[in-house]
């Protein structure tokens, strides 16, 4: 069995062929930086046409890495929402062209699904349930991932995502773009100040987020203490880091003791999502899971930021179970996981 999983929703353009057995037969992903790094984050119609131009040539590339024909190929998947919606378009018009010209299934994905699958991909002894912080540049929500296409939502964020909250600090202390990887990298040489920053949720009655106050709190810093020396800078960064990562435990902690109740058999603790490539997130909740009894399990760094195997995976994991699409399926701006349920 073998899924062409393809990628488009927000600043990549990704295509990748993966098996049943989860191995990656090819992923290439081609990331939009230089076209947007000028406006210091992603334009959606800059995006939708640099899709459009390269998506051909990726999944070429994809095929021609793997050493397979489109009639190799048992589905394709991709991610049909949520995302910018242009980009989704030129996605979701290519693999339908392909299933369609080739007589092959046709496997819409939520673009989240991918992001809560793919760590299965790597560790096979992840089983559902699992308890699922999902941690993305659009998105900060707590799930527990019952099966496929299986979502119950225990909380989400009340404003920004975690991973928009980084990007939009690095553009605040001009690290350059893409953010978050950026200010992770200062971050390891800066001092951790812990008073310097709110944790927004801390002691909440719930398991929701909120990251606009972390961030006014960074720019007033700012602005109070301009020009800041680049120690200031690297301070700035880890302290900010450490809030986030802060915010997150503590919010994960009342939503173990809520899945420990409701699924006495869930046995993991997963991360996914971009904000999941941040090495001392993944620490953090590494000891976290240990604390609690938890195996903690993770995408590895390079499908954590969007890429085609998560969708192909995801694709995958919905074609065994014959969760397959129809050619009047609509491109989503919009679509939650839980809606899957
Ligand atoms: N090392 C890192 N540390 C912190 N944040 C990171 C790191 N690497 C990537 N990110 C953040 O991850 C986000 C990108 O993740 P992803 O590609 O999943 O987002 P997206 O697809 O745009 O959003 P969504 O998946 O919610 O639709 C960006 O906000 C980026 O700053
Ligand atoms: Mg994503």
């Amino acid at each position: 069995m073998i899924v062409l999983g393809i990628e488009s929703s927000c600043d990549e353009t990704a295509c990748a062929l993966v098996n049943e057995k989860g191995e990656i037969l090819s992923s290439v992903v081609w990331s939009q930086y230089d076209e947007h790094r000028r406006f210091g984050g992603v334009v959606p119609e800059i995006a939708a046409r640099a899709h459009l131009e390269k998506i051909d040539l990726l999944i070429k590339e994809a095929m021609d890495k793997a050493g397979k024909n489109f009639k190799d190929l048992s589905a394709v998947a991709v991610a049909g929402g949520p995302g910018l919606i242009g980009g989704v378009l030129v996605g979701v018009m290519t693999a339908k062209s392909i299933a369609l010209c080739h007589h092959l299934p046709f496997v819409p994905v939520n673009h989240l699904e991918g992001h809560a699958l793919t760590v299965r991909l790597a560790d096979k002894s992840v089983q559902f349930p699992y308890l699922l912080m999902l941690t993305s540049g659009g998105h900060c929500q707590i799930l527990v991932v019952e099966g496929v296409g299986k979502y119950c939502k225990l909380g989400g964020t009340i404003d920004d995502s975690a991973g928009e909250s980084f990007d939009k600090v690095a553009k605040m202390l001009n690290i350059g773009y893409p953010g978050g990887p950026n200010l992770e990298k200062r971050a390891k040489q800066g001092r951790i100040l812990k008073d310097l920053f709110p944790i927004p949720m801390k002691g909440k009655n719930n398991c929701d987020f909120s990251f606009s106050g972390l961030k006014t709190a960074v720019r007033f810093y700012i602005e109070k203490n301009q020009p800041l020396t680049e120690e200031q800078i690297n301070d700035v960064c880890a302290s900010f880091q450490y809030a986030v990562t802060a915010e997150i435990e503590d919010r994960l902690k009342r939503a173990i003791r809520i899945f420990k109740e409701k699924y006495p058999i869930g046995r993991h603790l997963i991360v996914s999502g971009g904000v999941a490539a941040n090495q001392y997130l993944r620490s953090h909740l590494n000891e976290l899971a240990h604390q609690n009894n938890l195996t903690f399990s993770a995408p590895p760094i390079q499908y954590c930021t969007d890429n085609g195997v998560m969708i192909a995976w995801a694709g995958l994991e919905r074609f065994q179970q014959g969760l397959t699409g129809t050619f009047d399926f609509k491109a989503r701006p919009r679509w939650s996981l839980d809606s899957l349920s």
